[in-house]
This record gives structure tokens, sequence and C-alpha cells, in this order.
């Protein structure tokens, strides 16, 4: 009976001349989401630089024991402290990681094909409530627009979507690129536009040149970019500051963090690009730096 404390009523303050305030919301595209989405995307993306940098491991789903991650519970835990998010298939993450960490993670969802047999043809393997079992903060599959199961895997990706929206749980769309296809702006620019519209909350898609910052434009939502095969450090370094500079709002970067000669330096120097702003080669003095020291 809280209304007999006449005590306390004397004391409540409505500041009534404050009026409440209509925040917008950080992220491309997402102002009108429901606020489980928002703090789900706010746990991957950071709100101060907008932006994340997400460390992909999930290359095992069709690659099996590939270069850099014969050893998850190895490799990726010292990665972990630079972290914004993690992408990892269930068994891995299970496995692998531990449960006392706290980063979020995009949960991969999809699996039927390996390396072996045609990448396209893939099913949803993961429901949606398994990887919010596992406390996932989003889920993903990919799309391969032009491949040759190019309807099936919009239909995997409509059904994260649907079923994730149930949750407020928001839906990473991977615009993966049949081993046919030309990694061009038209292209990429397509793919991501494709599954935009369907209804993903953010795309991840590859760098391009020229032409980037057109398919970031033409994408409603954010996009973060994948690393792709491994090159240099100072050159994955400048591709992760120029799709920055043309509006990606971070990297799902693998490869080129865990293949580095130096990851741990490697993804401090990715973080500076990221969420600094650094251009690529004072990056590149700090992963020369910070690999020196350990020396
Ligand atoms: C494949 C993926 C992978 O996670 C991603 O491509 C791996 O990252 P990287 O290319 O940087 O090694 O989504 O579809």
């Amino acid at each position: 009976m809280v209304d007999r404390d006449k005590s306390s009523e004397t004391s409540k303050d409505f500041y009534v001349d404050v009026p409440a305030e209509t925040p917008g919301f950080f992220l491309k595209g997402s102002a009108h989401l429901n606020w489980g989405m928002k703090n789900r995307l706010s746990r991957i993306f950071n709100p101060k630089s907008g932006n994340a940098v997400m460390l992909a491991f999930d290359h095992g789903y069709i690659m099996g024991p590939t270069s850099g991650l014969e050893r998850i519970d190895l490799s990726i835990p010292p990665l972990l402290p630079y972290t914004d998010c993690m992408m990892c298939a269930r068994g891995a993450l299970r496995a692998c990681i531990s449960p006392e960490v706290d980063i979020p993670l995009v949960m991969r969802c999809s699996t039927g094909a390996t390396i072996l047999k045609e990448l396209s043809n893939e099913v949803i393997g993961v429901t949606v409530q398994d990887a919010v079992s596992m406390n996932a903060a989003a889920v993903t599959t990919q799309a391969y627009i032009g491949g040759e199961y190019e309807k099936e895997t919009l239909g995997n990706l409509a059904r994260l979507i649907n079923e994730g929206n149930l949750y407020g749980v928001p839906t990473l769309g991977v615009t993966a690129v049949g081993r046919e296809l030309v990694r061009d702006a038209r292209y990429l620019g397509l793919a991501s536009r494709v599954v935009a519209e369907l209804g993903v909350h953010f795309v991840k898609t590859y760098y391009c040149e020229p032409g980037f910052d057109e398919v970031v434009a033409g994408c409603p939502v954010p996009i973060v970019i994948a690393g792709g095969k491994k090159i240099p450090e100072p050159d994955a370094l400048a591709m992760a500051y120029k799709a920055i500079d043309q509006g990606a709002s971070g990297v799902d970067m693998g490869r080129n963090i865990f293949l580095a000669e130096d990851p741990v330096a490697m993804i401090q120097a990715v973080r500076a690009v990221v969420h600094d702003g650094e251009k690529s080669d004072k990056a590149y003095d700090l992963y020369q730096t910070l690999k020196h020291e350990k020396e």
C-alpha cells in the first residue's frame, strides 16, 4: 500500500519542466527497431564510435581445421580482450570458448555444404531459439546472390529474420560470393541491397574498389567488411581504413587477424582504424610497435 505513506508523497518530483527526450538511435536504418534489437545491436556496435571489430572464426563449418584455427581454444582466446563481437558456429563456441567471456556473439546458423561440394547448397541447422539459449546477440547465414541455390539461401535468411524478429534478435546477412562471380561494386551493391530489403539488420560484404562508397550508400543498414584471404598486414589495414573512410561500420575479419604474424598486435591495429579512425600507416606503426614489444 505505497500510497499511504504521505511523507514520501511530498518528496515526489516529476520534473514537469524537463521534457522527456526522444532520442534517435546511432545505427543507420535502425531507429524503428524494438528495444531488444537495439540493445543487442548496441552490444555489437560501440555506441561511441558507431563501429564494431568483429572476429570471425566460423570457417571450420565448411573448411574443417583451416590454417590458424586448428586449435580454436588456443588461437582465439588471446584475441578476445580486443574483440567487440565473436562470429562462430555453435559447436566451436561450446567446446572452445569459456562461457565466462562477456563478449556478444553472432551465431553462424547455416550448414549443409562443405568446400568439397556446392557451397550455396545450405540449410539452417541452428534455430534462433538455440542461438538465444547460447546468449547470441545476433544470428547469421549467407545469401549466395547469383549462385546455384540463390533462392534457397535467401529462404534461409528470411527464416532467420522471421524467427529473430519474434525474440528481438537481429540478423546479419552475409553476402557470399560464388567462385565464378566478380566482387565488384555492381555485384556487391546488388547483393547487399537485396538482403537489406529482405530485412537483415546489418550486412557483411567485401570491400571493393572503385565504388565501395556507393555499395554503402545503397544499403540502408550498417555494413561490416569481411577480410577475405590473407594479405600482408599493411594491405589489410589499408583495406580496413578505406572501408571505414567510405562508410563501413566496422569489420568482421578472420584470416587477416588470426593468420597475421602477430594476431594480438594485428587486432589492436585494426581497432585503432575502426574505432579511432587511425590512418593505415599509423595503424601499421602501432602493429609493429606492439609486435616488437614482445621480442
Ligand atoms: C564466410 C564468412 C566468414 O566468416 C568470413 O568470410 C571470414 O572472414 P575472413 O574472410 O576475414 O577470413 O562469413 O561467408
